[in-house]
């Protein structure tokens, strides 16, 4: 069942990404409706599957986070993998055969880069675009993002060796080093803001920016490993094409090997394997290419990879580590979660000090007690999981531990439901509210600047904020004395939420924080009900015919709203002026059709609010400007682009113009 449910999820997740970050769904929304519904049933049903990461819970990639998308001229496909040693060899000796080849074969061996695959692109030697992998055949157009890159040449460079070719696609692998990872986790931390799990998420997160100076800050690198369409110039081993890139400029991983034997591949595996502790980055694996290009084309590829490359992934890092206390968190919703408190240790180059024990069952199951030596493993992309109690090492010192039975918060006595999962009921209890106010002002709901989780603490402890709408009744006064404040800080935080009130319906539904609502549900509810009058008054028969909505959605949707409780608090929040806008409203198609980029700083607005503003009214965001573009808006001091958007006769738009264009 499990495989089941992984399979369904991984469908889902793909056509998610189709939908929402690439703009080309393979299936109806009804067939989508359908695979959702069903794995719902099906998590309803074996609890146990349930996953915080699930597309049921939350789904990948953000309406707003619009960028072109970029047919590749050849499809970046993957690699197979091996397993083994003695898979490596018959793999050798299946090319061999496939060539009808006598003689050795000569590879190409590379460390495989854990971090976000790339093609970019130059014609006559200047770069013209820059594209994520996507699903492969279709990528996103990041090519501002790509160009903060340092070792990214934006000319080729021109040298003795080879000319200029016409065109020339090169691909290679984004990453962010261990120590610009846990730089930016750390900033991250204090900040408020959520932490990365690993380098290669920082890496896709920071890639997919729609504001470039955000990327530059996060020094993302690149080694460049490979090629799409050549045209003007001759390349006829891999090894060449390495010598070609350098030469125009590209940074190549100085680890490569080049024309080597089977046997020499292991032994590269056997090296880096042992070396991987040590380097600044992320590597998962090698990969082992047939350096000849002829033979290359010679094998061919199969329909999603090819068949003259593979790759030999390293077991997952393990590390012993001291489990220094398990905590217990309580979220936003009072259900108990425990901690794994780890003495800080290195794991692949990361530190590690904290591990998921995902529930109470979970320490049982592992069999570890607090004060216990443990085996941890920061496996692909999951944060640290322990992987067992290292049982000879105890000392008898270890305790037990013990499931509480009142809240660690506000020490009221816990229920257990018929989900087995433990809750704090208390809706006062101040864990609970800070948890939920957090939610309230992050990103996906109110998405309030500068509102980040210390601050979100500090109102909770001075008894300032206990509910949602106490956020709107914040004055200056209020927090003037706060720790690390000051003057212009407060005004912000005033203009923040003030410029927070206007919300689209679904951020607002999902800013309520109901039990099991995370952004998909709070989307589909918002296009499927008009407005929030009728959202209030559905029964639960009505919102379980919705596919999609399981009886355990339906069931915490129509309790909320039959709470009064929660029904004041939605009133208070609007007599405070929060006001929805609802997408099916006339002028959602104001600006459909339209393109908009932004030059220089507006002052009534953040630009990432303005470019919110132009999607919600239906025109797409460009980064750059081009004959094509309908309007740069051009704020104070603005770049280049204003010269280049007045050569081209692209209409622009003063700030005073652009705020009467939204605000009509
Ligand atoms: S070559 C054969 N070389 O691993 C051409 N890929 O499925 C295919 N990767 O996501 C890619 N380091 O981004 C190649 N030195 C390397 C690599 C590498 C990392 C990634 C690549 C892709 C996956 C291969």
């Amino acid at each position: 069942m499990q495989e089941e449910v992984k399979k369904l999820r991984d469908l889902i997740n793909y056509h998610n990404n189709r939908y929402y970050n690439l703009d080309s769904p393979e299936i109806s929304d009804a067939e989508y409706d359908k695979l959702l519904r069903e794995l719902i049933l099906l998590e309803e049903k074996y609890p146990e599957l349930k996953d915080e990461n699930s597309p049921t819970q939350k789904v990948g990639g953000n309406v707003y986070e619009k960028f072109e998308t970029y047919r590749h001229s050849l499809p970046m496909l993957s690699v197979d993998n091996v397993f083994n040693e003695s898979e490596l060899f018959e793999f050798d000796i299946r090319l061999r055969k496939n060539l009808k080849k006598e003689d050795e074969i000569l590879y190409t061996v590379e460390p495989k880069m854990d971090g976000v695959a790339v093609e970019v692109i130059y014609e006559r030697g200047n770069l013209v675009r820059a594209l994520t992998r996507g699903d492969g055949t279709i990528g996103e157009v990041v090519t501002e993002n790509i160009k903060t890159i340092p070792s990214i040449p934006l000319t080729l460079l021109k040298n003795s060796k080879y000319n200029i070719p016409e065109l020339l696609e090169v691909r290679g692998e984004v990453f962010i080093s261990h120590k610009n990872f846990e730089k930016l986790n750390s900033e991250r931390k204090a900040e408020g803001s959520a932490i990365f799990a690993n380098p290669r998420n920082a890496a896709a997160g920071s890639l997919r920016q729609l504001n470039s100076s955000i990327t530059k800050k996060r020094n993302l690198e690149v080694f460049m490993y490979g090629a799409g369409l050549i045209e003007g110039i001759e390349i006829n081993t891999q090894k060449e094409l390495f010598t070609a890139l350098k030469s125009f400029g590209f940074k190549i991983n100085p680890l490569n090997r080049f024309q080597v034997s089977i046997k020499e591949v292991i032994s590269f595996y056997e090296k880096l394997e042992a070396e991987r502790k040590n380097l600044p980055y992320d590597i998962d694996g090698i990969v082992i290419k047939v350096d000849d290009i002829n033979l290359q084309k010679n094998l061919g590829v199969k329909t999603k990879s090819y068949r003259w490359a593979f790759a030999y992934k390293f077991e997952s890092i393990e590390e012993t580590a001291s489990l220094i206390d398990i905590k217990v968190q309580v979220g936003r919703t009072g259900v108990l979660t425990p901690v794994a408190i780890l003495e800080p240790v290195s794991v692949g180059g990361v530190m590690v000090e904290r591990a998921t024990l995902h529930n109470f069952d979970e320490i049982k199951r592992l069999d570890i007690k607090i004060g216990d030596k443990v085996f941890i493993k920061r496996a692909g992309d999951v944060i640290p999981k322990i992987v067992k109690p290292i049982k000879h090492l105890r000392t008898g010192k270890e305790i037990d531990f013990k499931v509480p039975d009142h809240c660690p918060s506000c020490k009221v006595n816990l229920e257990k439901g018929k989900d087995t999962l433990l809750r704090c009921k208390n809706k006062e209890c101040m864990a609970q509210i800070v948890e939920r106010i957090k939610h309230f002002v992050s990103k996906q709901a109110f998405n309030i600047e500068g509102f980040g989780s210390k601050l979100v603490e500090q109102f909770v402890k001075n008894k300032l904020i206990f509910s949602y709408s106490d956020i709107f009744k914040i004055t200056k006064e209020d927090i003037i004395n706060f720790k690390n404040m000051g003057e212009k800080k407060a005004d912000n935080l005033i203009s923040s939420i003030e410029n927070s009130k206007e919300i689209t319906f679904s951020k607002f539904i999902y800013a309520l924080g109901l039990n099991h609502f995370g952004e998909y549900l709070s989307n589909l509810v918002a296009e499927k009900f008009e407005n929030f009058e009728t959202l209030k008054n559905t029964t639960r028969e009505d919102f379980e015919a919705v596919y999609g909505i399981g009886t355990i959605a339906a069931d915490s949707i129509t309790s909320f709203f039959k709470d009064e409780e929660n029904l004041k608090e939605i009133d208070k929040l609007f007599e405070r002026g929060v006001k929805l806008v609802y997408k099916k409203q006339e002028n959602s198609n104001l600006l459909s059709g339209k393109s908009f980029c932004i030059t220089g700083t507006l002052s009534f607005i953040t630009r990432s609010k303005a470019e919110d503003k132009i999607v919600e009214l239906g025109g797409t965001i460009k980064k750059s400007v081009s004959k094509n573009l309908s309007f740069l808006i051009a704020g104070d001091s603005p770049g280049s682009k204003l010269d280049k958007a007045k050569n081209l006769n692209v209409p622009i738009l003063s700030e005073q113009e652009f705020k009467q264009l939204i605000l009509f």
